[in-house]
């Protein structure tokens, strides 16, 4: 385990919003993870394990120990059928999806550029471009932090939805993922579904050509972290039921919407927001992404209440206009627990 001396959160997370934490520490194994949950000096202390910060907002000061997990390796082996991945959670998603296409190992490519580690992929199911984590996942190893107890839970197990998985709900703060196992079959089929992907011929397309319009394509849409702070889409996609989307449908006849396989609906939030003139629109140094409306940025010294009050308005345009609520996608971090939009606002 490595104790830092800095405590300022800025370069820990992408919003790049000045907070700070009691502690910063570095896991780098699961030993070390245990030793962190059973230290005497740490014991009362709230802990968060940390990846890249690329989906946290942290709303005030952490008044505990940030655990940044940095357990790396990745092992593969190969089937006849199939190279089987076993990659430790501090791995860098994007360098791992590099790595596997640089050794023709294909199944990652619509995944490019998703910023952040490889132990926090399931934890929302991180999905693009038509694929979702579950669709290459095997397993996931946990452990237990208060007893250090290991174990390794299938996909199945996981309950993978959209941006979700049993990791948000009942394994929460209670368990920590210490590496995924993944299974690219040599029988690699292309997914081009996906809009911008719908271009190329299935029978001669390459996993490397996939992979590179995918660059290409987040490139131009999504704002690089490192020139200006953000999280990716800070809300979901909200998922309503049919009747709603087709009464919505004969007011806006453009509104992109995808039905799912039970029937329900998923709609655009970035259409949603950008229909409802908010692109660009600004609250202190918090902004409304030029383009991609599903996307608020630290425009420049933005502070966590500026960014909380521009999405609390963008939610409430959004609500008075199509009667669609939306939720952040985003993690919000109070002092010492997780909070959200709703409980910040009573
Ligand atoms: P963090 O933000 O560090 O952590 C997220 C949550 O997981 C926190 O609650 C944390 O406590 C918990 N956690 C982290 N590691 C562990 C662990 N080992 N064990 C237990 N809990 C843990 N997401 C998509 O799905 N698709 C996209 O296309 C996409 N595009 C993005 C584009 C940009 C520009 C950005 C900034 C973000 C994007 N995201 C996208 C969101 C983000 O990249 C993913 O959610 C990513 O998996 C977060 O990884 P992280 O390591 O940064 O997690
Ligand atoms: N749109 C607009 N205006 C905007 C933004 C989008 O009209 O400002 C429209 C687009 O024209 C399109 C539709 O909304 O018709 C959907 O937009 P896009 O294809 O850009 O995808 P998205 O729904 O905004 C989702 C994921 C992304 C993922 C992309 C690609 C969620 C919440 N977001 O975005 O994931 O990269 O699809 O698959 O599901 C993330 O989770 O952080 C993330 C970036």
């Amino acid at each position: 385990m490595k104790v830092l001396q800095e405590r300022s959160l800025a370069s820990f997370h992408t919003f790049g919003i000045e907070t700070q934490a009691q502690q910063i520490l570095v896991a780098e194994s699961t030993a070390d993870l245990v030793a962190i949950w059973q230290d005497e000096q740490y014991r009362t202390m709230p802990k968060l394990i940390v990846g890249q910060g690329s989906n946290l907002l942290f709303c005030e000061d952490y008044a505990g120990v940030v655990v940044l997990n940095r357990i790396v390796g990745i092992t593969v082996t190969e089937t006849p059928s199939a190279y089987h991945l076993h990659v430790g959670a501090g791995e860098d998603w994007h360098q791992l999806v590099c790595e596997t296409i640089a050794r023709n190992m294909p199944g990652l490519e619509n995944l490019a550029l998703i910023p952040g580690c490889v132990g926090s992929s399931p934890i929302q199911n991180i999905g693009a471009y038509g694929v979702e984590l579950k669709d290459i996942c095997q397993y996931v190893d946990i452990v237990e932090l208060a007893t250090g107890k290991e174990s390794r839970l299938t996909a199945e197990a996981c309950q993978f939805g959209y941006r979700d998985s049993v990791f948000k709900h009942q394994l929460k703060e209670t368990h920590a993922i210490t590496a995924v196992g993944f299974v690219l079959s040599k029988d690699w089929q292309p997914n081009i579904s996906y809009g911008p992907l719908a271009k190329f011929d299935a029978s001669t397309v390459s996993a490397k050509e996939i992979f590179e319009e995918v660059c290409r394509v987040r490139r131009e849409k999504l704002p690089d972290p490192a020139v200006l702070g953000n999280a990716g889409s800070f809300f979901k996609n909200p998922v309503v039921s049919r009747e709603l989307r087709d009464k919505l449908l004969t007011q806006y006849p453009t509104m992109p919407s995808y039905e799912m396989s039970d029937g329900s609906c998923k709609l655009a939030a970035g259409w949603l927001i950008d229909q409802c003139g908010l692109k660009g629109h600004q609250i202190g140094g918090a902004k409304v992404h030029e383009q991609q409306a599903l996307v608020l940025v630290n425009a420049g010294g933005a502070c966590a209440g500026d960014v909380l009050a521009l999405a609390a308005e963008v939610v409430s345009v959004v609500q008075q206009t199509f009667g669609v609520r939306l939720v952040h996608e985003v993690r919000f971090m109070a002092a010492a627990q997780e909070t959200d939009l709703q409980e910040i606002l009573r």
